[in-house]
């Protein structure tokens, strides 16, 4: 049985494999933010599938953090019951699953209270890469927010939920907070590395004292962001180490803020030969190196003897996948009996931009009917 196969523990937290399903935000909540069918039956088809640690898609906290009309919402009581269906539904199926909590700071364009603005460390002036309009938060709203993720793991935890992930990648609140291009506050929340952190810190230390000391505390970081001048890996790097040092149980290393083009985002595109596969590798087996708590490795897995490979060399605990388990929710029990088995999922990115336009996410390989066979020549040479 390969290492891929072994289970792992996070905490005190057995998961049966090494295969995550990385956060992946699929529009199908109703639109009050409620877990839909629709999710209950996509999770346990993930969870069927051999999955051995389901993240969901981002949850918002707080109404000032939503960025879609179809996101869940963990940001009240009301939401409880859905959710308790839904993580029942994956521990019937044998996996764990935990709730990525989220804020989407000046991103959270989908505000339903209307003339409010989203909210952001500060106002950055000629932002190359954010067209948005938005305003820098007071102390006081920090604080609110801080304490909406600690109410948020509360509630995860009386849904039945296995654990928590913070959001803390991806050009959202948290990355915002920490790259030094979108954070130039001048307060005790902006400016030096732990000042920039301290967000970080205080949702950790609220999401404790109302979860206890047991339950597992996850965080998917952004090391560096997608441009020049922005984060830099060195101190992406620190960072880890510092949020790992202060108590979080794993972490998941991703980037932070976006640049443009699908090359600056965490989803890169043409990931067609091995070369390309395990874009971030060099920063989690750094990272992983330097800390004791377990660590996923996500962005462009596709083949099996190459996760193999990250597992057995320890660049990572656990290897996190999003797109190919779009396309293939079976995937893992497929690799399961055939290893060489090639991931259907060619990164084209129609599932991302099914989001975009506001659609539930899509794959369009998953769909794709067999191609008929070509009777007669396709070009000028009549070859096939
Ligand atoms: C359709 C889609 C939705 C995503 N939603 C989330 C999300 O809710 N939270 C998150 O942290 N990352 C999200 N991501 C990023 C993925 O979790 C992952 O980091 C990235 O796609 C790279 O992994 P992959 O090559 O296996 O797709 C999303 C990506 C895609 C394509």
């Amino acid at each position: 049985m390969s290492v891929l196969f072994e289970p792992c523990s996070i905490k005190n937290l057995e998961i049966r494999n090494r295969f995550v399903r990385s956060a992946t935000y699929d529009g199908f909540a109703d639109n009050n933010g409620h877990i839909s069918d629709r999710q209950i039956k996509l999770y346990s088809d993930l969870a069927e599938g051999g999955v051995g640690l389901i993240i969901s898609g981002i949850a918002y906290v707080h109404h000032s953090g939503q960025v879609s009309p179809f996101q869940n919402s963990i940001a009240g009581e009301e939401f409880v019951p859905g959710f308790r269906k839904l993580t029942s539904a994956v521990h019937e199926r044998g996996a764990k699953i935990a709730v990525q909590l989220f804020h989407g700071g000046r991103e959270a364009k989908y505000l339903k209270t209307k003339n409010t603005l989203p909210l952001a460390p500060s106002i950055i002036e000629n932002d190359l890469y954010y067209k948005g309009e938005y305003r820098a938060l007071t102390d006081s709203e920090i604080w609110e927010i801080i304490h909406a993720f600690g109410d948020g793991a509360k509630r995860a935890k009386e849904a039945g939920f296995d654990a928590v992930q913070l959001h803390g990648a991806h050009a959202y609140l948290l990355s915002q907070f920490l790259s030094p291009y979108t954070n130039q506050r001048q307060d005790q929340w902006g400016g030096s590395l732990e000042n920039r952190l301290r967000l970080h810190f205080e949702i950790y230390r609220d999401i404790r004292e109302k979860v206890g000391n047991d339950y597992p505390v996850l965080i998917k970081i952004g090391v560096e962001d997608g441009f020049l001048g922005g984060l830099e890996f060195n101190e992406g790097k620190q960072a880890a180490k510092l949020l790992a040092d202060f108590g979080f149980d794993s972490l998941e290393i991703s980037q932070g803020l976006r640049g443009i083009r699908y090359v600056g985002t965490e989803y890169k595109t043409k990931i067609n030969s091995r070369d390309k596969e395990a874009y971030y590798r060099n920063w989690c087996r750094e990272i992983k190196s330097q800390t004791d708590i377990p660590t996923m490795m996500v962005g462009g897995l596709r083949t099996f003897s190459l996760m193999k490979e990250i597992i057995e060399n320890k660049e990572a605990n656990f290897v996190s996948l999003c797109r190919p388990l779009i396309c293939e929710p079976n995937l893992i029990n497929d690799w399961k009996t055939n290893e060489h088995k090639k991931a259907k999922c060619i990164s084209c990115n129609k599932c991302v931009e099914s989001i975009f336009k506001g659609k539930p996410i899509d794959c369009i390989q998953a769909t794709k009917k067999k191609s008929k066979r070509r009777i007669g020549p396709k070009n000028k040479e009549g070859s096939l």
